[in-house]
């Protein structure tokens, strides 16, 4: 197996940060439609409609596929023999961050579900703040696994 994962390791890493572009799309993304759609649509009229389906297919279609090939990958990458040391500091501060992105993933995947029962709390401004989340974890995770501090 460890001759495998070391044989395969750089097609591994290539599919992980594929996944992880991927992921980022989306959470850039999706608090983005939730800004106009709590600043934009009514419950139940044709905009609040059209921005449901927008939601619903980037988060399963795009979002989930692509954090699943994230976790995938880089659990490979991380039993893959000498990637990692963890007596440094950098996969804590690394895997801190990633389980904080994940738990943002979560976080909107129940707002979306908030918009679809016509149950949204939350303004358009403060989608705007939670817009910044994914862009500080994403800084401490590259700078974690490039920097390797
Ligand atoms: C989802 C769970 C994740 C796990 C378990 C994980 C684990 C890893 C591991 C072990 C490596 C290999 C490091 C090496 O080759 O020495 C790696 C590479 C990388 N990861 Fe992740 N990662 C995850 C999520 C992410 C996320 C969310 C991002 C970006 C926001 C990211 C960005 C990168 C980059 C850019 C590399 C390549 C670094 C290089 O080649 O120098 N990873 N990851």
């Amino acid at each position: 197996m460890s001759d495998f994962l070391t044989m395969g390791y750089p097609w591994v890493k290539v599919l992980h940060v594929i996944s992880v572009i991927s992921w980022m799309a989306g959470l850039f993304y999706l608090p983005r439609l939730f800004v106009y759609h709590a600043e934009q649509a009514g419950s139940g009229n044709p905009t609040d409609t059209l921005f449901q389906t927008m939601e619903r297919r980037l988060l399963q279609t795009i979002m989930t596929p692509a954090m699943i090939g994230s976790w995938i990958f880089g659990l490979m990458l991380v039993v893959t023999p000498g990637v990692v040391t963890w007596s440094e500091v950098w996969p804590w501060s690394k895997a801190l961050a990633v389980l904080a992105m994940t738990w943002f993933h979560f976080w909107l995947a129940a707002r979306r579900k908030d918009f679809a029962a016509g149950q949204n709390q939350l303004s358009g401004r403060r989608y705007r703040m939670m817009n910044e989340v994914p862009t500080a974890l994403m800084i401490v995770i590259v700078a974690s696994v490039i920097v390797r501090f």
